[in-house]
């Protein structure tokens, strides 16, 4: 097998930070910074120009993340994130007085306000099903089938955030659908780490070509069943109010910086450059192995999560750390240590999440784990 090398080079990353969370916020290749500029110059040269080529150029682009994904470009629109793929979602799916939105004790926190919101909008209520991190895929499938009497939605992550949990996506559509149950999932870790990631028949998926494809920030995806596509409105209204077909319906929203999503598929080549699938699972024995050092350097253990995803870990913290001053610690990390790294908790117990893509090299878990048991004491 050949092993591919780490390639910082391909990134502009300040090569004197340890770069440990991708998860994130991602971190855009110096190719898509350069298109982007590229792209930046001719707005600014001719904003006239630039605005009357946008509506073409973007259907390219989408085309390009559409196939990318495998899925039918019809059903495909572009967002700015999976917040906005999600309100999108709850904003399409009738809600009726007396309803249940299902989530679980995974669920994102910033999409369990959205579900608030709508369950609050519409007189329904929000249920949250408990899913233990050692549960395998038939026990989630179940302890979430038991729960959907009465609900007109079920959202459930592909990769949960917080836990870095692959929950299956597959099963939970059958048992949502058999129920008659319209499912949204939330697949913002996905692109890049699941093939196909859409391919279950969700009735509607979202994910982040921002996060693991490395692309621009503010770029995504939203995959809509046919039977929804024609309800499914943008959340900016504009010029596309009466457009027909739903994905250009969400390509013009007014004046908006249009770039991040003409350049994307340019990190998608970068993605195939690196060989992705070949490097993929080169990064999962390089995150395991960082996990390992660093939990045995914190007297700790890797959390074992029953399918865990590609490129991430969760590291146990000692439970003498305490996270209750917010960011303080992690900027404390950030300025003493100059790694970036993230925290995260399930029920009592806390975790460094920690992550792996193709600039990281055995070296950045190695320092990690030299200079954080000290910062920690
Ligand atoms: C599971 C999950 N859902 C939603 C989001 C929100 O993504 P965004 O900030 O791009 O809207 C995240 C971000 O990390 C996430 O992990």
């Amino acid at each position: 097998m050949t092993v591919l090398s780490s390639r910082p080079d391909l990134w502009t990353l300040d090569p004197d930070v340890l770069h440990l969370n991708h998860g994130s916020y991602g971190a855009v290749p110096r190719r898509t910074q350069e298109v982007m500029a590229g792209l930046r110059a001719e707005m600014d040269a001719n904003p006239m120009v630039w605005f009357r080529t946008v509506a073409d150029r973007l259907t390219t682009s989408r085309l390009e993340l559409a196939a990318y994904l495998e899925t039918d470009p019809a059903g495909f629109a572009l967002v700015p994130n999976a917040s906005a793929g999600v309100t999108v979602a709850l904003a399409t799916l009738p809600i009726p007085a007396g309803s249940r939105i299902v989530l679980t004790d995974h669920t994102y926190g910033a999409v369990r306000y959205a579900a608030e919101r709508f369950a609050k909008a519409n007189q329904a209520e929000v249920v949250i099903v408990g899913i233990p991190l050692e549960a395998d895929d038939e026990t989630v499938v179940s302890l979430i089938a038991e729960r959907l009497d009465g609900a007109s939605v079920l959202i459930v992550d592909q990769i949960t955030s917080g836990t870095a949990k692959v929950l299956p996506i597959d099963g939970l559509v059958k048992a949502a659908h058999e129920r008659g149950v319209p499912i949204v999932v939330d697949g913002a870790h996905a692109p890049a780490l699941i093939d196909a990631p859409a391919a279950a028949g969700a009735d509607f998926w979202t994910g982040n070509f921002h996060k693991w494809p490395a692309a621009p920030r503010a770029t995504a995806g939203l995959v809509v069943a046919e039977q929804w596509r024609s309800a499914t409105m943008p959340l900016i209204v504009s010029w596309s109010e009466y457009e027909e077909r739903m994905p250009e319906r969400f390509d013009m929203q007014g004046t908006y910086d249009y770039i991040p999503w003409i350049a994307a598929p340019e990190s998608l080549r970068v993605l195939a450059a690196l060989d992705w699938p070949t490097r993929r699972p080169q990064l999962t024995a390089l995150v395991e192995e960082g996990a390992r050092i660093l939990a045995k350097s914190l007297g700790t253990g890797v959390a074992e999560v029953v399918h865990p995803p590609a490129t991430m870990r969760l590291v146990e913290l000692p439970s003498s750390v305490d996270l209750s001053g917010g960011d303080a610690l992690k900027m404390r990390i950030s300025r003493e240590l100059k790694a970036e790294i993230t925290f995260t908790g399930f029920e009592e117990r806390k975790f460094i999440r920690l992550s792996a893509h193709a600039y990281n090299s055995p070296a950045d878990y190695q320092k990690l784990s030299e200079g954080l048991p000290k910062l920690l004491a």
